[in-house]
């Protein structure tokens, strides 16, 4: 059987996701280069599934060591393209650096593909490309909207560079998965998120403030036009989030499929508010938060959450795990941190 590529494979979602493939019995190849996760993730990957994928360390926006990565790789039938940098606030600090990164390693996946003759592309997009939908549930058809980050550009552009690529290249396939806020962790809490620095995120600014490490969480902003005034998003289980690519790989490798390039909005269908979030979070841990009401943050949506409906009856796929097991897995995940 021919491989799986996985870039940014010890990374979170893409550690996930692998795990997922592995149990399935596909073979993978990561790369990654460790800028954002560390080695031991193999060893737990080896520990949840009993096989320890390939590892590859390498720069994917480097094209002379993707190039010899592929002439020594010769046996990839699919790429699931994690590797990217993701902080929305960072890449507004440092706009090049996140156009450098993202998008040199989607030109130089895309470039190696062609040359290799290698059909199937997953990629990893995000909800951030609909900016604040004009009408919710946000469907894959409502308007790409203005990035508010150089991160979010680099996700339209990146969308934009695979269709081109595909029009040109008639055996290209490719599915971009839009994301929209990934949480929580496998249920063995052996692989997560790594928190690195202070969480920009809600969960691991909750989960760490309830351990201690934090002193209060900001609730940012409670003016906001929704039901208890806080903004509203559609969080989803990383594993239900990693199920995704599993069926987004069959669909690809399906030789029936005549499709070139899709998008699916991977949610849950559901919005919850931050305050749902934190009274949901106290009610399945038994702990409190100590949280107070802070202003706006700038750049914050009011409320997106996906409609599904593309994703459920063309993947044949559906979010099953609720926001009370995400947060849970989140909460074990941190204590083991
Ligand atoms: P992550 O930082 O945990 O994983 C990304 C991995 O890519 C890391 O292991 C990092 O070391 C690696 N990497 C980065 N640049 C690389 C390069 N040039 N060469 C090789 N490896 C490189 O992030 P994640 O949350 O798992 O996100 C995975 C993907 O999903 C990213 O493309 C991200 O933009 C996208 N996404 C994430 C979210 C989210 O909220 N986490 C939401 C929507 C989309
Ligand atoms: C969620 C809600 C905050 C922290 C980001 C990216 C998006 C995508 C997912 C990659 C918001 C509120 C947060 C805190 C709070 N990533 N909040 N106090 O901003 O929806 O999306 O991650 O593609 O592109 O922008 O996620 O977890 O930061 O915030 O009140 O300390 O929690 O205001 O309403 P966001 P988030």
């Amino acid at each position: 059987m021919k491989k799986i590529l996985v870039t940014g494979g010890t990374g979170y979602i893409g550690s996930h996701t692998v795990v997922e493939l592995i149990n399935s019995g596909y073979k993978i190849v990561i790369a990654d280069n460790l800028t954002n996760s560390k080695i031991e993730v193999l060893d737990r990957i080896e520990k949840i599934t009993g096989i320890k994928p390939q590892f590859e360390k390498l720069d994917i926006s480097d094209s002379k060591a993707t190039k010899a990565f592929f002439e020594t790789n010769n046996d990839i039938e699919l790429v699931i393209h994690f590797a990217a940098y993701k902080a929305v606030g960072e890449s507004v600090q440092k706009p090049l650096m996140y156009y450098q990164n993202n998008l040199n390693s989607l030109m130089n996946i895309l470039t190696e593909m062609s040359r290799h003759n290698i059909e199937n592309l997953i990629f990893s997009s995000s909800c951030t490309v609909y900016g604040q939908p004009d009408i919710l549930p946000v469907t894959e058809q409502s308007p790409i909207k203005k990035a508010d980050s150089p991160y979010g550009n680099t996700k339209q552009v990146a969308e934009e560079i695979i269709s081109d690529t595909i029009f040109s290249n008639k055996n290209l396939k490719s599915i971009a998965l839009r994301y929209f806020n990934p949480i929580g962790a496998h249920k063995s809490a052996l692989i997560g998120e790594l928190p690195i620095g202070v969480p920009n995120n809600l969960i691991p600014f909750v989960t760490q403030t309830v351990a201690g490490k934090r002193e209060q969480l900001s609730v940012f902003g409670n003016n906001y036009n929704t039901e208890d005034g806080t903004a509203i998003r559609d969080y989803i289980h990383v594993v239900d989030l990693a199920q995704a690519h599993l069926v987004a790989t069959e669909r690809l490798l399906d030789k029936n499929n005549k499709l070139d390039f899709e998008t699916f909005n991977i949610g849950t269908g559901r919005g919850n508010s931050v305050l749902e979030v934190i009274n949901t979070f106290e009610e399945v841990t038994g702990e409190k938060i100590n949280y107070k009401i802070a202003p706006r943050r700038l750049g914050d949506i009011e409320k997106v959450w996906a409609d599904t409906t593309f994703a459920n009856k063309e993947l044949g796929w559906k979010a099953k795990l609720s926001l009370a097991d995400a947060l849970l897995s989140a909460w074990n995940w941190e204590k083991t941190q």
